[in-house]
């Protein structure tokens, strides 16, 4: 299915379990728990992976940095050579201080304010993907007050089925989806972005959804968004130079999953754009980075409560929400093998709420308190989903480089946590 064996990231040596050249354990010493690892030898080697099945295509791959906006994992990606997708102005600004420039960047997203369409202006995004025909009239203003004519994709949504090998949160492209502006009105919404001042139609793109693996989904979806192109082009429109077809790649959380068919992707994209005379974008996010993190998390207590056991940890859902947010499901593992019996338990974190677990009904060696647990495939959709809910400090985040390592984000101190709050509050009067 288009993947060799990872070489990459996270492999036991001796029983433990390392990133790279780099003993987790150590990380552990003195970083502390709960903590995310990354390796970036594991990101470069799934960006070598999709580029080289995209080879001899004139696509470029643009990351959707919200599945990881670490400045230090943004780096890493840009000297691979990759765009970024951006959905709001925050990872606009993440995007530049990590040095990608205007052209590098396109900006999606159902609900930008006016701030930020003007912020994408200010800085000369490559396109805005534009989601609805009001956004559009919008952005029409904002480029005519500021004398600029702005390029402009058009998201539409193909309305397919649910494709998605997941939870229904991840699926973006169904009829009724709030995404993007169904196909049936993409001609119209052309047209319109055609004639309106200050815009300049450049571009279609879609995303429908994340963990897909069948291609014959991708071939679907985007077979209706040729067909709008061709209905565009044949009413006249013929600026549209750019088509993106969005991310979703999917990644095996379980062994029994399947991995991403990125030749059988390559193959579709050739054989439903290849004569269309446009640049092709893609769009992933998780494909890139989940398999290059961990989050670390030491066993605090064991505990029984009849038919349960329990194993609570020091990571809770303000750390990973993916488990209690959409069901997903993470390999968790000791960091050091153990031969402790297997015992089913649920992995479970410190917050205060019933839906706050790691794993549930998991079987696993029965270790106790102090063991180091690592949770596999963490790298998106992790960090970047992490809160300070029940007054917890937010993670620190560590970047692997062969065998070096260095804390890319620290973490966060009870004092950062109140530094934006006013005990005393400036009262003003009404
Ligand atoms: C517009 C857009 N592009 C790309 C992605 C990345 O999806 P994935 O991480 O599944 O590749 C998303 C995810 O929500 C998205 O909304």
């Amino acid at each position: 299915m288009g993947e060799g064996v990872l070489t990459t990231g996270f492999q036991r040596r001796n029983g433990e379990l390392r990133c790279d050249d780099v003993s987790l354990r150590s990380i552990a010493a003195a970083v502390g728990t709960p903590s995310y690892v990354y390796s970036a030898a594991a990101v470069r080697d799934a960006y070598g992976r999709l580029e080289t099945a995209l080879a001899g295509l004139p696509a470029h791959i643009h990351y959707a940095m919200k599945a990881n906006s670490n400045l230090a994992v943004l780096r890493v990606l840009r000297a691979c050579g990759a765009g970024v997708d951006v959905v709001s102005s925050g990872e606009l600004h993440r995007a530049l201080l990590a040095g990608f420039s205007g052209s590098q960047i396109v900006f999606a997203g159902v609900g930008k304010t006016r701030a930020e369409l003007e912020h994408a202006l200010h800085v000369g995004v490559q396109c805005v993907n534009v989601e609805s025909e009001a956004e559009l009239e919008l952005l029409s203003h904002v480029a005519i007050a500021r004398g600029a004519i702005v390029p402009v994709s058009l998201r539409i949504n193909p309305g397919v089925a649910n494709v998605t090998a997941g939870h229904a949160y991840i699926a973006t492209g169904e009829a009724g989806s709030k995404f993007g502006i169904p196909l049936a009105r993409g001609l119209k919404a052309a047209a319109r972005a055609d004639a309106l001042p200050g815009i300049e139609l450049v571009g279609l793109d879609m995303h429908i959804g994340s963990q897909i693996a069948d291609v014959e989904a991708f071939a679907d979806a985007q077979r209706r968004l040729r067909g709008l192109l061709d209905g565009v082009r044949a009413a006249g429109i013929t600026t549209i130079r750019s088509v993106d077809v969005g991310g979703g790649f999917p990644v095996a959380y379980h062994d029994a999953e399947p991995t991403a068919d990125l030749d059988g992707f390559a193959r579709v994209l050739r054989d439903t754009f290849g004569d269309a005379d446009v640049a092709l974008i893609v769009e992933p996010g998780r494909f890139l980075v989940a398999e290059a993190g961990v989050l670390l998390t030491e066993v605090l207590y064991r505990k029984e409560s009849a038919p349960k056991h329990f194993m609570v940890v020091d990571a809770g859902m303000n750390d990973l929400l993916r488990p209690s947010h959409y069901a997903a499901y993470h390999e968790i593992e000791p960091v050091f093998e153990s031969a402790a019996p297997l015992q089913v338990v649920d992995v479970v974190g410190p917050v205060c709420e019933s839906g706050d677990f790691l794993a549930l009904n998991r079987s696993m060696p029965d270790v106790g308190a102090g063991t180091l647990l690592a949770v596999r495939n963490a790298g998106a959709y992790g960090y970047v989903m992490s809160s300070t809910y029940n007054s917890r400090p937010r993670p620190a985040e560590v970047l692997v480089e062969g065998d070096r390592w260095a804390i890319v984000a620290l973490r966060e101190s009870q004092d950062d946590m109140v530094r934006l709050e006013r005990i005393a509050p400036d009262w003003r009067s009404a």
